[in-house]
């Protein structure tokens, strides 16, 4: 006795179990994402060939190019324009079978991504982005391989579409790999670039760049800056400095002067030129 009870107990609760995830799924609304441009099909739930239904979109009838199939309502050559909240109801009493979020898109295609090192030997870094909207999320995977092991990789906390790669060792001779991945609801496409370590490395400009005349000599001006400041070893790694001028009146840069700093321990260095317009950059050897 006790166990038929238990048993009818069972299958009551199993029961409202059923119901209560069916009306579930008849109120949440579901997400189908479809390519642009293509016909669409939106099947209400799961009622047969023969159920008769109508469909709405925000609330209001589908007024966009459509035809009905049974519990089917298919769209014809999609566009941004078909987004929206699509629900449809059960002949003939209206009851709601179906909520589903149509959202159009594109497959991501191949990002670009490129490398550099500003932080010359810790590491270096990579960014991607994809030349073409897409409409809908997408998310990149990246894989850093470097002599057939694979590389830990850090999300950079400001930056989307950016991560962070430490160097395994410094004068490596095996080549780095990275592979992006882009991913959304309609297909996935990936970028592989290989390069040599010293190939992306790229130090940020000089900072903190002042020209200041120099007293009783007009024809002159004290140039100075600082070393970069993510740079991070600036006595094992000295960086290169270039620099030209040019009088505001002209056009043309006319000077252009190469420093090697190799003993700056303060990272100040002062170089006189007779101009009034400076360019100054960094590089690394
Ligand atoms: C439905 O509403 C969304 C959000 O307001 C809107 O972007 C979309 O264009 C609407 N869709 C249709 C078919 O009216
Ligand atoms: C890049 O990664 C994707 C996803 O993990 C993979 O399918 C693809 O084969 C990889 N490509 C290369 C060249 O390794």
């Amino acid at each position: 006795m006790a166990n038929l009870v238990t048993s009818l107990c069972c299958v009551v609760l199993a029961a409202v179990v059923v119901a209560y995830a069916q009306r579930r799924s008849q109120l949440v609304a579901r997400n189908q994402y479809e390519r642009m441009a293509s016909d669409v099909t939106m099947q209400c739930g799961s009622l047969d060939n023969d159920a008769s239904v109508s469909w709405k979109v925000n609330g209001t009838d589908v007024k966009a190019q459509h035809h009905l199939e049974g519990p089917r309502l298919i769209l014809t050559q999609v566009n941004l324009g078909h987004n929206g909240l699509y629900s449809c109801f059960q002949n003939p009493h209206g009851e709601r079978r179906d909520t589903i979020l149509l959202h159009i898109g594109i497959p991501p295609r191949e990002p670009t991504v490129t490398c550099r090192s500003n932080t010359y030997p810790k590491g270096f870094y990579c960014s991607w982005h994809q030349l073409y909207a897409t409409y809908i999320p997408t998310t990149f995977e990246v894989d850093v391989q470097h002599n057939q092991r694979s590389l830990e990789v850090q999300k950079d906390s400001v930056h989307k579409n950016r991560c962070h790669v430490r160097f395994p060792e410094v004068f490596s001779s095996f080549p780095y790999k990275v592979n992006v991945t882009a991913v959304n609801a309609l297909g996935k496409a990936s970028t592989t670039i290989s390069f040599e370590e010293s190939s992306i490395v790229k130090p940020d400009p000089p900072e903190r760049v002042t020209a200041t005349p120099i007293r009783l000599n007009p024809r002159r001006l004290e140039v100075s800056w600082h070393s970069p400041a993510t740079w991070p070893d600036i006595d094992n790694f000295p960086l290169k400095y270039f620099l030209r001028y040019r009088p505001l009146i002209r056009d043309q840069w006319q000077h252009q002067f190469k420093f090697d700093l190799w003993s700056d321990r303060h990272n100040r260095s002062p170089a006189y030129v007779t101009a009034a317009d400076c360019f100054l950059w960094a590089r690394f050897p």
